[in-house]
Order: C-alpha cells, then structure tokens, then sequence
C-alpha cells in the first residue's frame, strides 16, 4: 500500500470527521482544531487519515490529534503520520515531541510505545464530564478516565 504523506492546507475543519475518531469531546476539539498544522495520510488520492501537531515552546511539539480510518488501521498510516511530523518537529530544531492519550485504551499504549514513545506521567480524571465527555465512556470495557502522556526525545 502506497501511503502518501502532506501538509495539509485547508481549513481543519474538513477534516472534522476525521479528528472526531480520536477525540470524544466536541467542547475540547473546538478549542483546538484550528491550531498549529495537519498532515494528512492519502492511499490511492483518498484521505484515510490525519495528524496535528502544535508548538508548545521552543524545544517541544505536541501530537494534539491524530486517526486513520477504521479500514486501513494496522498498515503502517499512523506509524508514516508520526513519522512524518517528528522529521519535521527535528527539521524546526525541536528535541522533544510529546501527545496524550486514554489508559483505558490499551492498543494506543502499544501504538506509541512501538513508534518509540515512553510514558512520562499520568493524568487522572482528564476525560471529565466538565471538559464535554460524554458519561460513562469506556474502552474494550474499562472506563475512559485517565490520561497518560507520552514523549519521544528526538
Ligand atoms: C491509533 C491509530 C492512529 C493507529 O494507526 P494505525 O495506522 O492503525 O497504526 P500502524 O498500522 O501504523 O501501527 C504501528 C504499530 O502499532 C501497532 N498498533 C496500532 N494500533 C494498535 C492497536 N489498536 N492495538 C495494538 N497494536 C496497535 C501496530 O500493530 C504496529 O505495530 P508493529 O510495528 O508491531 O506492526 C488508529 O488505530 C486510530 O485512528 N485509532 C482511533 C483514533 C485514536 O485512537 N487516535 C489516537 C488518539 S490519542
């Protein structure tokens, strides 16, 4: 599979679809979808998935939002979306590159551990009903509280 990675320049907005795969609350993603730049993956001209990525500070980008569509996960879109944006974290001078996700969800842990990303800390509660999380949601049977964040040091 041929999977083609770019900068994408429209507004994120067209890619709502897409940022809603990885992110349960609508408040949050409205807080940030505009931010920073997204990259987009396309198999055969068709978008199948994306990534966003903000500049913390100097030394840091930060992974705010990234998913491949159900049909091809598992063939290498989200390891060539991360990929991607840790070059060009690198290519800005950054040294660190770090992104969140939910405990409850045991196959992201393995996702960011085998593109090289270690654990630094937990969050607990960070998927809160007061920040627009549905209640109640869980994944593969434990509940989504928790967050866990990850860095990779470039
Ligand atoms: C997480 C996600 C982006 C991964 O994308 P993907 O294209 O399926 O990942 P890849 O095929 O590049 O996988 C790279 C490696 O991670 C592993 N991996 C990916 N998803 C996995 C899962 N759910 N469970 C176990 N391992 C997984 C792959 O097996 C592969 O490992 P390998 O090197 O041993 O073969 C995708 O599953 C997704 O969009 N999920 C829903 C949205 C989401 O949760 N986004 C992240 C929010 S923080």
């Amino acid at each position: 599979m041929d999977i083609e990675i770019q900068e994408y320049a429209a507004s994120h907005r067209d890619l709502a679809w897409s940022f809603r795969e990885a992110e349960d609350s609508e408040q949050l993603l409205e807080s940030y979808i505009d931010l920073g730049r997204v990259w987009v993956a396309r198999v055969d001209g068709e978008i199948v998935g994306h990534l966003q990525a903000v500049v913390r500070n100097a030394d840091t980008w930060e992974v705010t939002n990234t998913a491949v569509a159900e049909r091809v996960r598992g063939r290498g879109v989200g390891r060539a979306l991360l990929e991607g944006a840790v070059a060009e974290a690198r290519a800005t001078g950054a040294t660190r590159v770090i992104l969140a996700t939910a405990t409850a969800d045991v196959g992201n842990l393995r996702f960011y551990q085998r593109c090289g990303f270690r654990m630094t800390h937990v969050v607990q509660d960070a998927f809160a009903t007061y920040r627009g999380y549905p209640p109640g949601i869980e994944v593969d049977g434990i509940p989504m509280l928790d967050q866990v964040w990850f860095e990779r040091i470039l």
